[in-house]
């Protein structure tokens, strides 16, 4: 019988898709990686057939995909290149490094009559590089961007309009200023890049820029109920096919293209706590904390009263290895109200009855998940992107509380509180659940289910 089921399905998705294959490569970094995977999936369930190109940094675990075909490129990266922190000169190298044996992966790929017709080519958009690369093989390139649009939309005007404007080399990044450019966002919503090399990082983002107006469109992990103004900006400045088709976790139960494993634990602890009574606490795969900040953010949850689920990534505490900095005794004193773990589960996290809040860095993907299981949010972004959408979430979907001011356990302590046990959180839960509900819509039958179905059909006219 189940093998009849899946015959059947597998009949449906070679009549949907016409057989025809896609060429995906993502960057390779746990934010970035997670949404093309669930593309990828989104896809082969459209019928298409999925190849991944993927380097040896940060592979991917292959054998979670028994129904994509993977090749591996070298990446050529030194031990030191790959564990910088600078990521505007990683992403740099990456764009140069990879040339070479992406070029000779395509070409094998498409000499290759024994597979099917492949159709065009998915790369992350940081990857500008595989534009000039498709384009000497005559193979049509769509961007994935899997950030969300207004902050792409920031970052693509940093070398050109916010520059001019004087906004950027930013002078000071407590500003309340307004940028009256990009509404509703102040100075200190603009996005902190991270090095001091500013003209790497402009020639990086006009690339960036350059390289997604010359491919054949974009997709978005992001939908029109989230991003109505910026979608119509962006169509004034990228004329090319836009397809906003987020979020993308939501066309599949929770499964995990995790790079680091999973603590389950955290599920068995939160089975034991009252509903909706636990603060989540997670800042995603790459920010890293100081000592004192550390040690802030611990008695801040400590003193809340509040139950919490911490992780704490392994290294991400500036030297240690984890969480040996506690205060002797601290363990001791928050046992039964706290958990702490160095990777969790985090959809099932934020989908179980008793997490109640979600003190999040603003990730995009973390942010998507929180809104697609109704947890408001605290905002403490750290770089990047995070920080315009930290302002999207406290002050245009009013889903979050905006922790502005320096890590300081009393201010901390005070959110926490806001969040968990007073009307304000109810609040922002209520709001949150119905952007939710909206996002929900927009998936079964609405606008990012019909922009799947044009992307499906743009890829089969290829
Ligand atoms: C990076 C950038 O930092 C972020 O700003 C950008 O939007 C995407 O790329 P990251 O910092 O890892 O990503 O954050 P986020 O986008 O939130 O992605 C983290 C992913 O890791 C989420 O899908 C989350 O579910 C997962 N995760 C996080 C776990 O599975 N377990 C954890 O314990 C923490």
């Amino acid at each position: 019988m189940q093998k009849m089921k899946q015959a059947s399905m597998d009949n449906q998705k070679a009549s949907v898709g016409k057989g025809r294959r896609v060429i995906l490569f993502p960057m390779p970094l746990q934010g970035h990686i997670t949404p093309m995977l669930q593309l990828a999936n989104i896809l082969y369930n459209k019928g298409l057939s999925i190849t991944i190109i993927y380097t040896h940094l940060n592979s991917p675990n292959t054998s979670s995909y028994p129904h994509f075909t993977f090749c591996s490129i070298s990446d050529g990266f030194s031990k030191d290149e790959a564990s910088t922190t600078n990521y505007v000169a990683f992403m740099t190298l990456l764009n140069v490094k990879c040339v070479v044996p992406f070029q000779e992966c395509l070409e094998k790929l498409l000499s290759n009559v024994e597979e099917q017709p492949i159709a065009c080519l998915i790369s992350d958009a940081m990857l500008y590089f595989t534009q000039a690369v498709a384009d000497s093989l005559k193979l049509p390139r769509i961007v994935l961007r899997t950030s969300n649009i207004a902050s792409f939309l920031v970052f693509t005007a940093i070398p050109g309009l916010l520059r001019e404007k004087g906004y950027y080399p930013i002078q000071d990044p407590q500003s309340e200023a307004p940028v009256i450019e990009f509404p509703p966002l102040r100075v200190k919503d603009l996005p902190e890049t991270k090095t001091t090399d500013d003209a790497t990082r402009d020639q990086l983002l006009s690339l960036l820029a350059s390289q997604t107006k010359a491919s054949s469109g974009m997709i978005w992990n992001s939908c029109r109920k989230l991003e109505q103004d910026a979608i119509t900006a962006l169509e004034q400045e990228f004329p090319i096919p836009i397809f906003t088709i987020g979020p993308f976790h939501k066309y599949f139960p929770a499964y995990s293209s995790s790079l680091l494993s999973q603590d389950h634990s955290c599920i068995s602890w939160l089975d034991k706590q009252a509903p909706k009574s636990v603060i989540y606490v997670s800042f995603g795969s790459i920010v890293a904390i100081n000592e004192t900040e550390f040690l802030e953010i611990a008695w801040g949850l400590a003193n809340s009263g509040v139950p919490f689920l911490w992780v704490v990534r392994p290294r991400s505490v500036q030297g240690a290895e984890w969480v040996e900095a506690l205060p002797k005794g601290y363990l001791e004193m928050v046992d039964g109200r706290c958990h702490i773990v160095k990777w969790a589960p985090q959809q099932e996290v934020l989908a179980h009855p008793a997490t109640g809040g979600f003190w999040t860095h603003n990730g995009w993907n973390s942010t998507l998940e929180s809104i697609c299981e109704g947890v408001p949010m605290i905002c403490h972004p750290n770089f990047g992107d995070q920080s315009v959408i930290a302002r999207y979430v406290s002050y245009v979907w009013r889903v979050g509380l905006h922790l502005e001011k320096k890590l300081e356990r009393r201010v901390i302590e005070r959110a926490i509180r806001r969040l968990i046990l007073e009307a304000e959180g109810l609040e922002l839960r209520s709001r949150i659940i119905g952007l939710k509900e909206q996002v929900d819509v927009s998936l079964k039958g609405g606008s990012a289910y019909k922009s799947l179905e044009s992307l499906i059909s743009y890829i089969q006219s290829f």
